[in-house]
């Protein structure tokens, strides 16, 4: 059975309108395969290390096929192990809740820790980044509260969806599904906006469904 991941990136827990999509999306799942396992990590209640000097210094020290010593081989090896939980996974879904036009900082901070060479991505001088997982998929939740596709750039400017769903495929997962709920304050009808993204969530589950078993 394909395991799944779910990256909680919002911090508001039962107020969170993109843990509400997702909790549809997974009771739906749970209808289809009763025994499925979902394994729920919560960026903002799980420890996750700052991503700091050592840190950085290990990836640039990867990169360039340097020794990893000291503490360089100690920031590695706490980024490896975050890396196996996720790479371990075949499916995932992220909720992605708009903050000042991007992400929350805690889901960046995810993504600067998963994202290394020879785990999510090998580099080439010649042809670039290559992202290094396949066979996963994706369901991303993306919520705000004043920016909706199409609306002018005074309400908002989208790197938020964009930075994400680029970040999924640059590592390889381009089996993406994304569900909106963006209902603006100028939104004639909220509660539709959230049935239409609960029915969303449903169909996605249930197309997601019989792939689990494989
Ligand atoms: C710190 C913070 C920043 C936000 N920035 C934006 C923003 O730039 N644009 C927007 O449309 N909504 C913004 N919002 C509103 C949220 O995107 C909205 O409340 C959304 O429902 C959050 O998802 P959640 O309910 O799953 O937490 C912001 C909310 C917070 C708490």
């Amino acid at each position: 059975m394909r395991k799944l991941l779910y990256v909680v990136g919002s911090p508001r827990q039962h107020d969170s309108r993109s843990g509400k999509v997702a909790d549809v999306f997974l009771d739906t799942l749970r209808q289809h395969q009763p025994d499925l396992e979902v394994d729920v990590l919560d960026l903002w209640r799980e420890p996750l290390p700052e991503f700091d000097g050592d840190k950085a210094a290990a990836k640039m020290t990867v990169i360039t096929r340097g020794t990893l010593e000291g503490a360089t081989a100690t920031a590695w090896d706490a980024i490896t192990k975050i890396i196996d939980r996720f790479t371990s996974a075949d499916d995932y879904v992220f909720t992605v809740p708009m903050w000042n036009g991007g992400i929350p900082y805690r889901l960046k901070l995810y993504i600067d820790t998963l994202t290394q060479p020879g785990f999510l991505f090998s580099f080439n001088p010649t042809t670039g980044y290559s992202g290094l997982l396949t066979n996963k998929r994706a369901v991303a939740i993306y919520t705000s509260g004043v920016y909706s596709p199409g609306v002018p750039s005074n309400f908002g400017v989208d790197y938020h969806s964009s930075y994400f769903d680029w970040w999924l495929r640059s590592v390889g997962i381009t089996d993406i599904t994304e569900i909106r709920y963006q209902p603006t304050l100028r939104t004639a009808d909220p509660e539709k906006s959230l049935a239409d993204a609960l029915e969303a969530a449903k169909q996605t589950a249930a197309q997601f469904a019989p792939a689990l078993i494989s």
